[in-house]
């Protein structure tokens, strides 16, 4: 049986019944991507694919006790903040989620969500604070991992394996998406369904990698302008001295510490996927470890090396330090770091460690924040710790 009702609920929120969906009006972006908004009860629901100003009907798909998930059925009043999304797969493509959004309020939501992040592990902002939206919102991703079967080539529907096909992704690289019908032919002759990972290589030259792990070919920042940014921030925020020592650690193949090499005596880049050869045209002060980054302070902690002042660069996967904090913070400490920047992708994270350092008597003196990945709700975020 269908029916229908109207109520008020105690914040003043009409609401109408039909079925099992309600209606409710969006109030904000949650810092994960979601509008949010509150039924009946007071309950906080966030709901995908809304803005701040929609008036929505959502059935409820998930239900803990302070909070509820819901599924947007129908956009019954549009917001006028929404904006038309560039993409035809958006809402069915599970990558950008943002597209409705202006980038104003992308970048609005993000930067206080790393904020918001800070005050709940109760760390004040330093006076020195930066932020750095991305100028280019389009057509930036350097790399993107598609799908394909048959003809088909797309990308994974948002929470699940379906193949979303497209016929060009508007966030990534245009070498990229002048590829799309080569990499289309190429995928309709490989006998199953496949990946394959396309790279805009520094060169302009497209890489591709079929059927292997993600991120065959190692680490590497996918908005080049924004890692620009970074680099130049670390450039410009962390002491320079040739007497010093450089620790890069979850250094990739070096990309925020190789354009410090004439600003430091001797610079370790340690990471798993580090070059197990030194590239051409990288000094013979710069060195790559390729291991892991405890078992490589453990086996170096009594190492002698040259000493003004010893720096590092933490960039740790989205997990941040997580638990071998004590572990790496140890070790460091133990080397005589005694200035370190901390970088992160997961403002939660990367806001623990933070806290877990300060708590552990660095000081907090800069904090930056980078947008990688605009039309996502993903963000960079960057500190300068002092011992
Ligand atoms: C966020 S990326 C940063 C890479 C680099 N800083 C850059 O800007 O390109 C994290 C890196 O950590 C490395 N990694 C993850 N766990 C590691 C571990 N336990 N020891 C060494 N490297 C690790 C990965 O290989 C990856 O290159």
């Amino acid at each position: 049986m269908t029916f229908s009702l109207t109520f008020k609920h105690k914040k003043g929120v009409s609401e109408d019944v039909k079925d099992d969906s309600i209606v409710l009006e969006i109030k904000d972006i949650a810092r994960g991507g979601s509008g949010v908004s509150r039924d009946a009860s007071g309950r906080v629901v966030f709901v995908p694919k809304t803005a701040p100003g929609d008036r929505v009907r959502v059935r409820i798909i998930e239900e803990e006790k302070k909070y509820a998930q819901g599924e947007l059925l129908e956009i019954l009043d549009s917001s006028p903040v929404r904006q038309k999304p560039r993409c035809p797969a958006f809402g069915s493509c599970g990558g950008c989620t943002w597209q409705h959004l202006p980038y104003e309020l992308q970048w609005k939501t993000k930067s206080s969500g790393v904020q918001h992040a800070l005050s709940r592990v109760k760390i004040e902002l330093p006076s020195s604070f930066e932020e750095h939206p991305a100028e280019r919102i389009w057509e930036y991703r350097n790399r993107v991992q598609l799908r394909g079967e048959g003809s088909r080539i797309g990308f994974h529907a948002a929470g699940s394996r379906d193949l979303v096909p497209v016929n060009r992704c508007d966030i990534a690289r245009p070498e990229i998406n002048s590829a799309w019908e080569t990499l289309r032919e190429e995928g309709s002759r490989l006998p199953k369904p496949y990946k394959v990972e396309v790279a805009v290589e520094e060169t302009g030259a497209i890489r591709k990698v079929w059927n292997s792990r993600h991120g065959a070919a190692g680490f590497r920042q996918i908005h080049d302008d924004q890692n620009a940014k970074l680099r130049n921030w670390i450039a410009n925020t962390i002491t320079s001295d040739p007497q010093r020592v450089l620790f890069d650690l979850f250094g990739g193949s070096g990309n925020l510490s190789l354009g410090l090499a004439a600003r430091f005596a001797e610079i370790h880049c340690v990471d798993f996927s580090a070059p197990s050869v030194r590239p051409e045209g990288v000094p013979s002060h710069f060195h790559f470890h390729r291991a892991g980054v405890g078992e490589w302070l453990a086996r170096t902690r009594n190492r002698v090396f040259p000493c003004a002042g010893r720096s590092a660069i933490l960039d740790p996967p989205r997990e941040g330090l997580a638990d071998r904090f004590s572990e790496i913070e140890e070790a460091i400490c133990r080397m005589n770091v005694d200035e370190l920047v901390a970088v992160g992708c997961d403002p939660d994270a990367w806001a623990r460690d933070v806290s877990r350092f300060i708590r552990r008597s660095w000081r907090l003196k800069a904090v930056a924040l980078f947008d990688f990945f605009p039309q996502t709700p993903h963000i960079e975020s960057a500190a300068l710790l002092v011992r």
